[in-house]
């Protein structure tokens, strides 16, 4: 039994509106509720419009709450931009960063992403910091190496397992319902947390959560989260509905 506590881990994206919000977060908190000691976490991370209203539903759930992106300055000129100091100030404990639709929507590099985790550090917020590779650099054989590479260029000086969590999220899994294999998954969380131990050292590492993202649902998450390295998942259309996530949280 690894020392390392599951974190579930919900990625709303861009969907919903205040009521919907409301709604989820109700639900979520009512089963929280209801279950009493659980063998999880959980934290939900809503668009940042909605971080208030899910604020208050899961105020005393035990549900945490996390921000799906921060800007590496503490403040001032970026329009549209969120600070750590204002998800800190919302409630928030954790900020999801270097997700693959930033990469990609934003043109977020290695280095950007690793001065956002920076910053998120600096505020006291754990960094779920994402990695993962598409579905050309995996037909090429590149898997290991373009993994090994972004927790080489995205993960900050000063990353612990407290402050640090990784989320593993094969870009060509991601909303499409296909998942690498069981063993696939195994083998690249095992070398993620050899490249990081390279990083925190070996004890940090070992107690490093390293989640699994791309299609976890209620059918493949038992599985995935029984896998020794996988400490949780990063779940985005699956966490959209309250039976879904609770049932994925439920096989942790
Ligand atoms: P998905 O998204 O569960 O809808 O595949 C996961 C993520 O992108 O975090």
């Amino acid at each position: 039994m690894s020392a390392r506590r599951t974190l579930i881990a919900g990625n709303w994206k861009m969907n919903g509106l205040s009521a919907d919000a409301k709604a989820l977060a109700t639900g979520l908190a009512e089963k929280m509720k209801a279950a009493g000691d659980v063998n999880f976490e959980m934290l939900v991370c809503p668009p940042a419009i909605q971080i208030p209203v899910v604020a208050t539903a899961i105020a005393g759930s035990g549900i945490q709450l996390g921000g799906q992106d921060n800007h590496a300055n503490a403040s001032g000129a970026h329009t549209g931009d969120t600070s750590v100091a204002m998800l800190k100030d919302a409630g928030c404990g954790y900020a999801i960063v270097g997700h693959s639709e930033r990469r990609t929507d934003h043109g977020e590099t290695d280095a950007v992403v690793k001065d956002k985790a920076q910053a998120a550090h600096g505020a006291g917020l754990v960094a779920v910091i994402c990695i993962g590779e598409t579905e050309a650099e995996r037909d090429a054989g590149k898997t290991l190496d373009v993994n090994g590479s972004q927790i080489a260029g995205s993960v900050p000086d000063g990353s612990t397992s407290a402050n640090t969590v990784i989320a593993y999220e094969p870009v060509w899994a991601i909303g499409t319902g296909r998942t690498p294999t069981n063993d696939e998954v195994q083998e690249v969380h095992a070398f993620i947390r050899g490249e990081l131990a390279k990083k925190v050292g070996d004890a940090e590492a070992a107690k490093t959560r390293i989640l699994y993202g791309g299609s976890m649902n209620p059918g493949n998450s038992k599985d995935l989260l029984a896998l020794a390295d996988v400490d949780g998942g990063l779940i985005g259309g699956a966490s959209l509905k309250v039976d879904d996530f609770w049932t994925v949280a439920q096989n942790a």
